[in-house]
């Protein structure tokens, strides 16, 4: 892990307390999309949502197509500041659709308003968001988000398919970075 501060990691949501969660917001998708199966589609924003958007999708016993995306933000290292740069599946896969878009975390929310933006303007009829984790204390740009795992305060999480520097998302739980203190 070379590049990297000195650092420890700290367990902040267990597996267990995860894996609860997601079968709650699997369980609500359940019930809003039956019977709205072939006018609907999951979008999993790579890359952080893969490991989220797996578990949800085998929660939900319906023949929803699952498709991906990505977004990349062009701010500084650690904020977007709304130039967001993405890539789309082809418009017929969305147009007339409700589109569920997957989200590990929200942060400022610059990533989710030109997403939301820009499937609406592909022709979605309908754009729902759900997302595993919120850091409201973050935010920039207004956004509603319809299913939520879980509020965040404003620390450095990684696991669950978040990075440091690519590493870490393959954890099983959610953890915090604690740099580590000097001359210790
Ligand atoms: C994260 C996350 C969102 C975005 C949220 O992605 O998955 O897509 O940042 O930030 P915002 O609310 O401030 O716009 P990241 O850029 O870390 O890429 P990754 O998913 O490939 O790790």
């Amino acid at each position: 892990m070379s590049g990297l501060i000195p650092h420890t990691l700290k367990t902040y949501l267990t597996k267990k307390r995860i894996g609860d969660r997601i079968e709650l917001l699997a369980g609500k998708l359940t019930d809003r999309y039956t019977g709205l199966e072939d006018e609907t589609v999951f979008l999993c924003v790579l890359k952080g949502a893969f490991i989220f958007s797996a578990d949800l999708v085998r929660n939900i016993p319906l023949n929803i197509p699952l498709e991906f995306c990505t977004a990349r933000s062009y701010g500084d290292s650690m904020n977007s500041d709304g130039n967001v740069s993405l890539s789309l599946p082809p418009k017929r896969v969305l147009r007339e659709k409700n589109v569920v878009i997957l989200e590990d975390i929200i942060d400022t929310g610059c990533t989710l308003a030109v997403l939301k933006d820009k499937l609406k303007e592909l022709g979605a009829s309908r754009v729902e968001i759900c997302s595993l984790l919120s850091k409201p204390s973050r935010r920039k740009a207004k956004v509603e988000i319809d299913y939520l795992g879980f509020e965040v305060p404003d620390l450095f999480f990684v696991g669950f398919g978040l990075d440091y520097a690519e590493n870490y998302r393959n954890l099983d739980h959610l953890a915090v970075v604690i740099p580590s203190k000097k001359n210790s």
